[in-house]
Order: C-alpha cells, then structure tokens, then sequence
C-alpha cells in the first residue's frame, strides 16, 4: 500500500498563526500536526509516501525533506490550487499507480494512529474503507447515513441538516476505482471536487466501500479554539520524561516531558505539559495543558492552559496567562518606559484579552 498526504491549501481558517506558516507545520504538544500523520502512516507499515503541496510547498519541503528522518520515502506533488480533496486524488494517479493506498487529510489525527485500520483494509477486498466517527454537530464535515444493517446509503458535504451524526474522518482508503470516480464527478457548490461525491459514486456504482467507526478522540485543527482543545487531548497523553535539566529548586510533576537542553530553574511545572529543547523557564510557573515549544524562554511569569511556539518570550508578566496562544518569535514582556500604558504590536486577527 501507499501513502497519499493532503497538505495543500491556504489555512486561511487558523489566522493569524498561518500568515507565516502551513496550518499543517502548527505544533500540537510540540509536534506538527503533518509530522504526526507521517508517524501514523509509517507506523501502519507504510512507507511510500505521496504529500499533495499547495502554495506553502517551499515550507513543507522544508521541514519534511526527504523522510529520512522517518525511514519513509516521500514524493511531494504539486496542486496548482486548492480544487478539492478529489482533484488531488486525481493528480496523484502517476503516483499511486495500481497500488491501494490511505489518504489522510495532513490536519487530522485520531487517537490510536491507524494500524488496524490499514491491516483489515490491506487483507479485505473492499474497494474503500472510510472513517465515520459521532460528533453533536456535523454540519462542517462530510456526514454519513448508514442502513439498519450499517452499510453506507449516503454522503452529503457540509449538510445544512445532516442526516446523522456520523461525521467523516480525514482518513480514507481506496483502490484504483476512486480515479474514474474523481473523473466522474463534477464540482460542487463551492467550486472543488469533493471526495464525498467521488466515494458517494462509488457507493452508487456497486463498490464495497466499509464504514468504520472510530471510537477515540479525532482532531481536525479549523480554528484557535480548536487548536488548544487538540493540544489538551494529546497532553493527556504525555509520558513523564525528563531529558533536559531540572534544577534543586524547581518542582516538576509526573506527567511532564522535558526535552533535550531544557532548562527548568527555580520553577514549578504542572503535567500533562511539554516544554521544549533548549526552552528555559526560570522562577516561572507552567501550569497544566501547556506546551513551550523549542527555544521559548519564560521568566518571572505564570502560564497555564496555553501553547508558546518556537523561539518566543515571556518575560516579568504579573497576571497569570492563560487559554492563550502565542506564535513564532513573540515577545511579550513588561515594558519600562513611562507612560503606564499597554503597548501593542499585535498581528491581523489577533484577539488580546485585557483585564
Ligand atoms: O476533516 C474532515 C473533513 O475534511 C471531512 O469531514 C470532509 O468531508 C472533507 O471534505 C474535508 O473537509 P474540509 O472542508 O475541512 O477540508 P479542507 O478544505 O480543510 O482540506 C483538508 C486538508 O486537505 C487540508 O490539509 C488542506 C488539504 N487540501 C484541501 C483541498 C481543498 C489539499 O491538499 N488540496 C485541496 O484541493
């Protein structure tokens, strides 16, 4: 089996963190979300991997390379624009060949990583295999309605009045049938060939296309608020590591990872919560459901229920920070110059609680 990765796109939905980066770059307890689904893919076996690149390509490639690091091989497949999910199943036919493959939206995650999945798929002969999981409200997604024996009588994309609540995962697996399905299909109301039509005319035309529904959290990283939930369910799974230097004055809970060249100095850290290679938090407090992310220094501040992207700093902050996310190379620190007053450099779309 191959691999196919969907990282296209704009990720206009997560401003302001993706003026500067792919939405699929952003770190989720100090990992990219892509690095993430890459792991998932090679873990099930395989590692012949396609990733479809829209106009962040330069990034991605960047930060990806060649999979070494993976022990995957890695094609990356230009899409000229952001047509739709089967636009770019269409464009990666040279790629796939004859071989069955999983294609994995390169924002998603489901917990427990996709093994049994490709295994039952890679030995049935069904045609497709897709990943339905309940959520309260569906209307954003591609909803399933299934028989009463459970197999699959409809797929509508962002229904206004959804027929279930069984929401389609980005995780999908197909044999060669999805590209004359792709070829058929004609786009939808907002211009793109969608994969829920496509795998609707393979259900239409006799396929076997299984439904299987997952049970474990899913994350679909579309806006802030999403991205600190998504870092909270993948904190709950933290293990206890300590690889960077904590020293005699500090405290730091079980269910925290220190990583590489960290420094903790006189502070305490409270777990699930990751700090990254070479951060330093000095006479500092990081509270639960927080990630530093590399190179981040934290000094004389509070800080809980965030996330701090590479490089950044917090400095001599009085007030606790909380439900917050800070991007690349930010300061934020108290400012010694008279006036008294705030002062504010702050991106397009950024939202500043003050109290
Ligand atoms: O996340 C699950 C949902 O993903 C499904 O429930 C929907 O049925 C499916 O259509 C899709 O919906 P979205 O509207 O959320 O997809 P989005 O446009 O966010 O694209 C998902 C990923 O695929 C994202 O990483 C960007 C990439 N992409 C998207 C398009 C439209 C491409 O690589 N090429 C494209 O042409």
């Amino acid at each position: 089996m191959k691999g196919l990765i969907l990282s296209g796109g704009t990720g206009s939905r997560l401003y302001p963190l993706t003026y500067t980066n792919a939405k699929q770059l952003i770190p989720v307890a100090n990992k990219p979300i892509l690095f993430r689904v890459i792991e998932s893919i090679r873990d099930a076996g395989i590692d012949d991997i396609g990733i479809v690149v829209g106009s962040t390509a330069e990034q991605i490639k960047d930060a990806v390379g060649r999979g070494n690091r993976w022990g995957v091989n890695i094609t990356y497949i230009p899409q000229e624009k952001p047509l739709g999910l089967a636009h770019a199943v269409k464009i990666a036919q040279p790629f796939i060949g004859d071989d069955r493959f999983v294609m994995f939206l390169g924002d998603n995650v489901i917990q427990g990583g996709i093994s049994t999945l490709i295994s039952q798929f890679a030995t049935s002969d069904w045609n497709s295999q897709i990943v339905l999981t309940r959520i309260e409200h569906p209307e954003q997604y591609g909803v399933a309605e299934l028989g009463e024996d459970g197999h699959i009588v409809r797929l509508v994309e962002k229904p206004k009045v959804p027929p279930s609540d069984l929401a389609l995962v980005g995780i999908y697996m197909f044999d060669h049938h999805i590209f004359e399905a792709a070829d058929r299909i004609k786009p939808s109301w907002r211009g793109e060939l969608e994969i829920t039509d496509a795998i609707q005319w393979l259900v239409d035309h006799n396929c076997t296309v299984h439904p299987y529904i997952h049970r474990g959290w899913w994350i679909d990283t579309g806006a802030p608020g999403d991205m600190l939930s998504a870092n909270d369910l993948v904190l709950e799974e933290i293990e206890h590591a300590i690889e960077g230097y904590v020293d005699r004055d500090s405290k730091v809970d079980h269910r925290v990872t220190i990583q590489r060249g960290a420094e903790i100095i006189n502070s305490t850290v409270r777990g699930p919560a990751i700090i990254g290679e070479h951060a330093r938090i000095i006479n500092s407090y990081v509270g639960p459901y927080t990630s530093i992310d590399h190179h981040v220094v934290v000094e004389n501040s509070e800080i809980e229920h965030s996330m701090v992207l590479e490089n950044s700093r917090i400095l001599d902050i009085e007030a606790r920070i909380q439900d917050s996310l800070i991007g690349r190379d930010v300061v934020v620190a108290r400012s010694p110059i008279r006036p008294k007053a705030l002062k504010l450099t702050v991106g397009d779309h950024s939202k500043v609680g003050i109290l």
